[in-house]
């Protein structure tokens, strides 16, 4: 039985209608604000593949984060920027280090609203890997401390969630020990499970300073043409004690998104939305060849159609500005 019976025009011919329908609604619930932190007071360098997005010192980001918290977005993530690097990355576990700072200004000035810290190296280390090298190569085990000794002095900062996004074998298991150990129980781990060796990240390298000096991330990072790999990915991280687990860059890999939550519908999915998706939509509002609120919304709505519940992006504050209005 079709047409003309059927016509599903009907239940679009107003807006009314069309909201009573609507399968998918983007709430600020749903998003997750990123921060570059940077050394210094008043500083905000604009960062210039990623319009609107700064690296801020601690004064300006407590400015901003509390601006998030007053459009009811739940959470931060953080990204820090060292004043100095080496081979060990010490400044990513160091007490006094610019996250760690960062994380107590936000917990001390600005208090409810979630933070987040991204647990890797690559920000941290001279030669831009996110983990140890040895003669050219990325090794995993020696790493897997290093990654632990960061995730406990974000929690000992006060931070809510830790983020590891290095594509470490077993680094979710590492940090959920280390983590315990120093009684940091409640502490969750939202892990960068399906992490794609991807150029999409070519700005955020910008803005945090982490490009790598030699090769590239390919070794740890996923080859984009695999999805099945993807749920291993994602069993193990759930197995070792994640949380939340991702999936990024987001809108390459809805496919992986779907894939994703359809087999783990219990477990929190986020997708990174991410600087290099963030830059092409800005790029091209600039040329004045899209329509920019709308891109944004039909990006966005679009990622959380595909199965995320929670959407990290550089959008977060504009967007929960629109939703308001
Ligand atoms: C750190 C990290 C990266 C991103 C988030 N955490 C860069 C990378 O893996 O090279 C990318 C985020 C973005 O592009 O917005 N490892």
């Amino acid at each position: 039985m079709g047409f003309p019976i059927h016509r599903p025009r009907r239940l679009r011919v107003n807006e009314n209608i069309r909201r009573m329908v609507r399968e998918t609604k983007l709430s600020v619930d749903d998003l997750v604000q990123p921060f570059f932190v940077i050394y210094g007071e008043k500083v905000k360098n604009p960062v210039n593949s990623m319009p609107g997005v700064y690296q801020l010192s601690i004064d300006y980001l407590v400015d901003e984060v509390r601006r998030a918290k007053d459009l009811g977005i739940p959470a931060v993530i953080l990204f820090g920027i060292p004043e100095k690097k080496d081979p060990i990355a010490s400044e990513a576990y160091a007490e006094n280090g610019i996250i760690q700072r960062a994380v107590r200004a936000i917990k001390e000035k600005v208090g409810d609203i979630l933070v987040i810290t991204d647990v890797c190296l690559c920000e941290y280390t001279s030669h831009g890997h996110c983990g140890v090298v040895k003669k050219n190569e990325v090794l995993n085990d020696p790493t897997l401390e290093l990654l632990a000794k960061t995730a406990v002095s974000h929690a000992k900062a006060g931070a809510d969630i830790v983020a590891p996004s290095d594509m470490m074998d077993g680094r979710v298991a590492a940090i959920r020990e280390a983590l315990d150990a120093e009684g940091f129980k409640n502490i969750a781990i939202m892990s960068y499970a399906v992490k794609y060796a991807s150029s999409f990240y070519g700005p955020f390298r910008d803005a945090a300073d982490s490009a790598p000096k030699f090769g590239d991330r390919r070794s740890y990072q996923m080859d984009p043409a695999n999805a099945k790999e993807a749920i291993k990915e994602a069993s193990l991280d759930v197995e070792e004690g994640a949380d939340i687990i991702m999936v990024k860059p987001a809108l390459p890999y809805l496919d992986v998104v779907r894939m994703v939550k359809d087999t783990f519908p219990e477990v929190p999915l986020a997708a990174y939305n991410v600087s290099g998706e963030y830059s092409m939509i800005k790029a091209a509002a600039q040329l004045g060849w899209i329509d920019y609120d709308r891109v944004v919304m039909e990006t966005l709505v679009s990622i959380k159609r595909a199965g995320a519940d929670i959407i990290l992006t550089y959008f977060a504050m504009e967007v929960a500005e629109k939703l308001q209005s």
